[in-house]
């Protein structure tokens, strides 16, 4: 699984094995240059839904439920799901299961699949106190597995895992039955995702976890920096790039 904002990547990743595209809230951060993903609205999350399923019309598509749209009622939460899903979601990704175990049952019973989030939750920033790995001691940990538990229990196809110790996470995948995708969560799960951005080599930031596949903003970088010269040097454009009439 990865990351996807705009209907050009993800006609892209539409012709790859990827199994699963997220949009995810961090798209405040990656396309918006944000510092946390806390300013994404449902209306930009079901804007760029839209976009990326034009581009991928075959994919498996999630859709984060931006930062309180869970935590205002529950006509506020089917509403803003159901924008997401018209958008073209698949399915709805949620962080942290306290206190929203009967919106994530009712998202469920009303025919929303949900993809639960737990670990490091960027939508919690200020509650955490920062970016920091969770679960490093025994009450954070045994935490994080009750409320995966309580994820799967609520009717959650999916956990998203992010940024919790190699052991807990194999744990937690060990015990649940449905899917765990972890990202800085380790080997043991069932699946990974990442940024895409990060994994491309196009993030403005750097990251422990996350492996860049290619040095994008250097391609980018240079193709940009050979079109400048060749329009310099009249290089560009070409008779064959002119409509002689
Ligand atoms: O918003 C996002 O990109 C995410 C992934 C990091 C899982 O939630």
């Amino acid at each position: 699984m990865t990351t996807c904002y705009d209907a050009s990547f993800a006609a892209i990743l539409g012709k790859t094995p990827v199994d699963c595209l997220l949009v995810g809230d961090s798209l405040a951060m990656v396309v918006y240059g944000e510092r946390t993903t806390i300013p994404a609205t449902v209306a930009q999350m079901a804007a760029h839904a839209r976009a990326v399923r034009a581009g991928a019309q075959k994919k498996f598509l999630v859709a984060d439920m931006p930062f309180l749209s869970v935590r205002a009622g529950l006509a506020d939460t089917v509403k803003a799901a159901g924008e997401l899903v018209r958008a073209g979601a698949d399915a709805v990704k949620i962080e942290g299961i306290s206190g929203n175990e009967t919106a994530v049952r009712h998202l469920v019973e009303s025919g929303i699949p949900v993809m639960g989030h737990l670990g490091l939750m960027p939508q919690f920033y200020h509650a955490m106190g920062g970016w920091k790995v969770q679960g490093r001691e025994d009450n954070g940990a045994n935490r994080i597995l009750a409320d995966a538990r309580a994820f799967q229990e609520a009717g959650a196809f999916a956990l998203v895992l992010e940024c919790v110790p190699e052991p807990l996470a194999a744990k937690i995948a060990g015990e649940l039955e449905i899917p765990v995708i972890g990202i800085g969560a380790g080997r043991f799960v069932d699946g990974q995702v990442l940024v895409l951005h990060d994994l491309l080599g196009l993030s403005r930031r750097d990251s422990t976890f996350a492996r860049r596949y290619l040095d994008g903003a250097a391609l980018v970088t240079e193709a940009v920096s050979r079109y400048c010269s060749d329009v310099d040097s009249l290089a560009f454009p070409s008779e064959k790039e002119t409509f002689a009439s």
